[in-house]
């Protein structure tokens, strides 16, 4: 067994909310086995770079509760030559750094395999993403806040919207993955919600809207996710309905980025305590290549290569739900 005796911690792509209680669970769960933890900032680029800076379980106080990432994040195309990497394993090995735990979504965790299959350096995944297109974890960190702001955001939609009977069409994030949109859309109580996983046809959106219509239904929501799958965006949509429903007064709200800030929930502090500290022990425990996750409210672990490639599917049951509901 080797010794760990330094790790690295950063957050890449998207911020998500729960990234920042992820990094206090690493550091601290370093400094309880008295590892040294480095942070890296700006995620690969800053490794590029050589922007480090050394963290203390005293340098995590009060940020459990922040939203975005106090080591900021980027996307870097740099690290996408080997070049590139070259230059960021030398910062590494100058550092004597034993390990890394990179806190993304799929493109960061792209980067730690080809990292770690060119240098054989140590790599653990830990999910953050508010999109939840993660495979080997029922939950990524944000999922669950970004859900609970966009739902109170098209609650207060629907008070406007019932005031003056309208339909509005909601986008929500979520460029490959419909998760937001059908979970948030059901807990909203949307009428309809478009998904990129799913083609439900302009045919059907019509025919679903004129039957709430006629059921007595005065205003309407359609929640859309950012990559639905019509080929239209939520301003085509709009268009599309209004010169088919001319009864229709038809507005769109687009909530964007909003829902990646914000103080994280409870159940994203929590998950985030629990990931940052299997996350520390598997590199103590000298794996690599793994991503850490829930599953049944269990911490796992799935192959890194496989956290990517594995797909995500779309719950069908809510599917149906929301078909029901919207009666
Ligand atoms: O992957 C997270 C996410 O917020 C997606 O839902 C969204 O499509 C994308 O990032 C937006 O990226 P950017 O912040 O670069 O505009």
């Amino acid at each position: 067994m080797k010794k760990i005796n330094k790790l690295a911690v950063m957050t890449s792509g998207g911020d998500s909310p729960g990234m920042n209680a992820a990094i206090r669970s690493v550091v601290r769960t370093c400094a309880y086995y008295k590892i040294e933890c480095i942070g890296i900032y700006r995620g690969y680029q800053g490794m590029i770079e050589g922007d480090f800076t050394s963290l203390t379980a005293r340098s995590v106080n009060n940020i459990i509760n922040k939203g975005g990432t106090i080591l900021k994040s980027a996307r870097s195309d740099e690290f996408r030559t080997s070049e590139g990497r070259k230059k960021a394993h030398k910062n590494l090995i100058k550092q004597n750094i034993d390990g890394l735990v990179v806190i993304g979504g799929d493109g960061s965790f792209t980067g730690g395999v080809i990292f770690n299959k060119e240098y054989n350096f140590p790599v653990i995944g830990i999910p953050g993403t508010i999109d939840n297109d993660i495979f080997g974890t029922s939950h990524t960190l944000g999922y669950d806040t970004a859900l609970n702001t966009a739902v109170e955001a098209i609650d207060k939609i629907r008070d406007t919207a019932s005031s003056h009977n309208r339909l509005f069409f909601v986008e929500v994030m979520g460029r490959d993955a419909g998760f937001i949109a059908l979970n948030a859309g059901v807990g909203a109580g949307a009428e309809e919600i478009l998904i990129p996983e799913e083609n439900l046809g302009l045919d059907r959106l019509l025919e679903s809207l004129i039957k709430s219509r006629k059921s007595g239904k005065s205003s309407s929501i359609v929640v859309v996710a950012e990559g639905d799958k019509s080929g239209r965006n939520v301003f085509e949509l709009a268009k599309y309905v209004e010169d088919n429903m001319p009864e229709y007064d038809v507005r769109v709200s687009v909530l964007g980025h909003m829902q990646r800030g914000g103080s994280p929930s409870c159940f994203d502090r929590v998950l985030a305590s629990r990931l940052g500290v299997k996350a520390v022990e598997v590199l103590i425990d000298n794996k690599t290549n793994l991503m850490v996750g829930l599953k049944d409210n269990k911490v796992i672990t799935t192959d890194l290569e496989e956290a990517i490639t594995g797909g995500h599917s779309i719950n069908n049951e809510l599917l149906r739900v929301s078909d029901i509901m919207s009666t």
